[in-house]
């Protein structure tokens, strides 16, 4: 099971490069020239004698082609748990700004994901993946904005900081923590509240429910329906059935390999709604525009299920069976980890501190009840890690339960995400400003313009970049 996860990052791999070859294109006036680079970045920031003066090499990418040298802002991008080139490439919006407000643009590359990791391939190994924190990532940021600053003689420029999801959740906790650099953030659908174990466990799955319905009412029997009549034969042991109607590589032969098969089909539902943008997308897989709405899920076959485990997972059509246990990985995050090394570091820090126990009930959803309470999760993670999760930490240590006091941060967020009442849906001061879009699934506003956009996501780009010019200017005008 361990090989077929390689085999399957390389062929992610191949495939994302693939993407960024044909993304590229002709060369548009906008189409941002990043230099790929690394930073010699400190290992441990908070533990002078663990590993000494420990560094490792931290992948950032950079383009000062828009940039009024020395006196336009930084836009920097707080990358998450991913591979840097995959977020560059899906935040186009950050490039259009700055090309209107002469800004340099930086994403960088969070610790443990993509190329940056810290020791290797033993990254993932205990102790070495213990260096692997929120905390640690933030201060790699600031470390790294101080130094470019100074080597790129941008002393003066402010810094607005730039997320999506978890990326968002650091733009927020950058401006916290970090006021004396950031001057303000952009934190797109960023469920800083429900990460932080504040609000309902059912509201997750509800929400993807929801999205379903909105575009057809009877999806939701439908798919019930449909879970149903999986039940039934997995009751009655018929695993041949199972095996043939879901084009499955092995028979499936215990009540685990259904539960697991159960957990596949609903992640991808949970990526459809995620990724219902209004065009196709290549972002975490190949989606076509529309996805919840493209897919009719109203009809009374007992089989719908199939269909959008190929629109996820057979994306590129050149899957002969579906493999369970390679295709989707059980982990501390219930809506899924991805696949391959990005997904060890994500399970890890949803067995820290990110607290992502969120449940199907087939009550408030449409999926079958499949519980994550926080005992299970304790059980897995110390079983998966050895760690114990620490519930209640993060809220803590980054205001989750009480913001106001802080500043200069935007909160967008999409209607059709279902993380997106995980996060801050209304405004909470004159500088803390929640802006909801309508229309919008996981991230949209982030996107680079398209002509498919609807209106709801042209107004909040726009709000948003009059709100960053301004903390921008005031900013310039107290340090001048
Ligand atoms: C770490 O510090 C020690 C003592 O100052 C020095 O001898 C050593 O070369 C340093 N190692 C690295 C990797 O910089
Ligand atoms: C994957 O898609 C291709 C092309 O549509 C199809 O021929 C193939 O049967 C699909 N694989 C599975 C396992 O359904
Ligand atoms: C879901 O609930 C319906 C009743 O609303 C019930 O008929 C069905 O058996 C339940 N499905 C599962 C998978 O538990």
């Amino acid at each position: 099971h361990n090989n077929y996860s390689l085999y399957f990052q390389i062929l992610t791999k191949l495939l994302t490069k693939g993407f960024q070859i044909g993304l590229r294109g002709p060369p548009g006036d906008l189409a941002p020239d990043f230099k790929e680079k690394y930073f010699k970045q400190v290992s441990d920031h908070f533990n002078y004698n663990s590993l000494g003066n420990g560094t490792y090499d931290q992948r950032y990418l950079i383009t000062d082609q828009y940039w009024k040298k020395g006196n336009g802002p930084i836009f920097f991008y707080t990358g998450n748990e991913g591979d840097i080139w995959e977020f560059a490439q899906n935040t186009g919006f950050i490039t259009e700004l700055a090309a209107v407000q002469g800004a340099l643009v930086i994403f960088a590359e969070h610790r443990y994901y993509g190329k940056s990791l810290p020791f290797g391939k033993d990254s993932f190994n205990i102790p070495e993946v213990g260096l692997l924190t929120v905390e640690q990532a933030l201060a790699d940021y600031a470390v790294m904005i101080t130094e470019l600053k100074k080597e790129l003689g941008a002393q003066k420029c402010p810094v607005i900081v730039f997320g999506g999801s978890y990326g968002g959740m650091l733009s927020v906790y950058m401006r916290i923590r970090y006021p004396n650099i950031v001057t303000g953030a952009l934190a797109a659908s960023a469920p800083i509240l429900s990460t932080a174990g504040l609000g309902d466990s059912r509201q997750f799955f509800q929400d993807v429910t929801a999205d379903f319905e909105k575009f057809k009412p009877a999806c939701r029997d439908s798919v019930q329906g449909a879970f149903q009549k999986l039940n039934t034969l997995a009751q009655q042991k018929d695993y041949r059935r199972i095996q043939s109607a879901f084009s499955l590589c092995k028979t499936p032969s215990t009540p685990k390999d259904i539960h697991q098969l159960m957990g596949l089909l609903r992640n991808a539902f949970t990526m459809m709604a995620m990724l219902d943008y209004p065009y196709s997308t290549h972002f975490m897989g190949s989606m076509p525009a529309f996805p919840v709405k493209v897919l009719d899920l109203s009809l009374a076959s007992a089989f719908i299920l199939c269909r959008p485990t190929g629109m996820v997972y057979n994306s590129t059509g050149q899957l002969t069976c579906y493999d369970l246990y390679s295709l989707y990985v059980e982990c501390a995050d219930p809506t899924g980890c991805g696949l391959g090394f990005d997904s060890y570091a994500w399970d890890y820090q949803a067995c820290t501190e990110i607290e992502m126990c969120y449940e199907s009930n087939n009550v408030t959803d449409m999926f079958p009840p499949m519980t994550f309470t926080e005992q299970q999760r304790e059980q897995y993670c110390s079983k998966r890690w050895g760690v114990a999760p620490r519930p209640g930490w993060l809220k803590t240590q980054y205001w989750g339960d009480d913001l106001s006091t802080a500043s200069n941060i935007i909160f967008s967020n999409g209607d059709l995400d279902p993380w997106a009442n995980g996060g801050i849906r209304k405004s909470l001061s004159p500088s803390l400003i929640a802006i909801n879009i309508p229309e919008g699934a996981h991230h949209l506003d982030l996107r680079e313009s398209n002509p498919n956009d609807p209106e709801s996501v042209i107004v909040a780009r726009k709000k948003e970049s009059e709100i960053i010019a301004q903390w921008v200017k005031a900013a310039m005008k107290e340090s001048s």
